[in-house]
């Protein structure tokens, strides 16, 4: 069985020191070999231990930003100022503490019509692809950015609309080819709440074939599968106490 790469922290505090030091360390060795860097964040709340952490560390602080360009792996369709809003998020915890250039930041404009912010992010990620890293999280039923069903599974295109069944309700966000497309994704699951759905996709992750699966059996997080790049899980110990753990130590 390939070993899955698990990576088990104590606490979210030191999953975000490790997590903090494989982007920045990700994005330096893009820099260094293609002279520039992509890098899509993720939303929701787990990442802003993340962010915060980055913002701190010194080699954040020298990594060059002017060379980074920063997107967004989805967005709540709502103002940048709204207290939902990702970007303002990511505002909050990471660019304002490391006084990062608006030019290199691509939010998803979310005071748009769903399907105009979507082209126009299409537009703008375009030549950027593929990402150097995509941050993700994951909902407690298994959905990854704004990705929550077979059909947002099987969307083509890099960017889309959808339904998310809890509000904001309408989403835009990087379409799963694209997530897969990315050199190295990342995956940032802490606290008990996603323990259960956690050992149901790692399960999911350990039986899959390689074939799409459009039953709508696999949870969209058992869905991510880089083509060519890495994969790794930042997990705390709560969020993994439902993996037996002999599937941990493969
Ligand atoms: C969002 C995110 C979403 C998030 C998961 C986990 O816009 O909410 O992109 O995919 O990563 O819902 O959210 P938490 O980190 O808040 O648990």
């Amino acid at each position: 069985m390939s070993s899955l790469p698990l990576r088990l922290f104590a606490e979210p505090q030191m999953l975000a020191e490790a997590a903090a030091r494989e982007v920045a360390s990700a994005l330096e060795q893009a820099v260094a070999a293609r002279g520039r860097a992509s890098i899509a964040l993720a939303g929701g709340s787990t990442p802003r231990l993340l962010y915060e952490r980055l913002a701190e560390t010194q080699l954040a602080k020298d990594l060059p930003w002017d060379r980074i360009e920063i997107f967004f792996g989805d967005e709540r369709m709502v103002g940048a100022d709204d207290p939902e809003s990702n970007y303002r998020m990511a505002r909050e915890t990471l660019f304002d503490r490391l006084q990062l250039s608006d030019a290199r930041i691509h939010r998803i404009e979310g005071e748009l019509e769903p399907e105009l912010a979507a082209s126009r992010y299409a537009e703008a990620i375009a030549e950027f692809l593929p990402l150097d890293v995509a941050l993700l999280g994951m909902g407690d039923d298994g959905h990854i950015a704004s990705i929550f069903s077979v059909a947002d599974l099987m969307a083509e295109g890099p960017v889309i609309v959808t339904k998310s069944p809890t509000p904001p309700a309408t989403r835009v966000s990087l379409s799963l080819g694209v997530l897969n497309q990315a050199r190295a994704i990342v995956f940032l699951i802490t606290g008990a709440g996603k323990a259960e759905r956690l050992a149901e996709v790692w399960k999911q992750r350990r039986a899959r074939t390689d074939a799409q699966d459009p039953t709508g059996k696999l949870s969209p997080a058992a869905c991510v599968r880089p083509r060519e790049g890495t994969l790794s899980f930042f997990v705390d110990r709560a969020a993994a106490a439902r993996i037996p753990p002999e599937w941990i130590l493969e």
